[in-house]
């Protein structure tokens, strides 16, 4: 069994329905052999970010920045997981009320530095989360579980 880690700061209702969708994405019956597990930014850990196969990372923007929690959470992996995760494959989603790019960049950043393989586009949503988005969100999901199936 693989484990895809999805690490959130989920803040608001809107984030919360990306958040979820995800999930279900990831959870598609059509795929097999991958172990989704959801994880607040805030209390996600080394070992649960080493534990996992492939990732997705969600964030509300910040400031022009990635929320603080999500920066706590990089802060604590980076230097212990360096080398370690390699290779392996991660989504993002951001959320925001109209700018949603300094947030976007910053977690790409992070994710050059740990050497992470982005397997689908940035999905990044600005104010209501409509229909369109929460497909969106659901494909996000569903596209790294799958390239995490053997
Ligand atoms: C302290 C703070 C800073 C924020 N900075 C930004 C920002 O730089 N860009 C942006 O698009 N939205 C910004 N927002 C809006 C949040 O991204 C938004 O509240 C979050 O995505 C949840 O949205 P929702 O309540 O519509 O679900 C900020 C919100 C807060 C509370």
């Amino acid at each position: 069994m693989t484990r895809l880690l999805v690490v959130h700061h989920t803040p608001s209702p809107g984030t919360r329905e990306m958040l979820e969708r995800v999930v279900a994405g990831a959870g598609d019956p059509d795929i097999e052999g991958v172990d989704v597990v959801a994880r607040p930014a805030l209390s996600a850990t080394v070992s649960d970010f080493l534990a996992a196969d492939g990732y997705v990372f969600g964030t509300p923007a910040n400031f022009g920045y990635m929320s603080g929690a999500l920066k706590h959470f990089f802060d604590t992996v980076y230097y212990p997981s360096l080398d370690a995760v390699r290779g392996r494959p991660f989504a993002l989603y951001v959320h925001g009320n109209n700018d949603t790019v300094g947030a976007s960049a910053a977690v790409l950043k992070l994710t050059t530095g740990l050497a992470l393989e982005q397997v689908a586009p940035v999905l990044e949503v600005t104010g209501d989360v409509g229909a369109r988005d929460r497909e969106a969100c659901y494909d996000l999901g569903g596209t790294v579980a799958a390239s995490l199936m053997g």
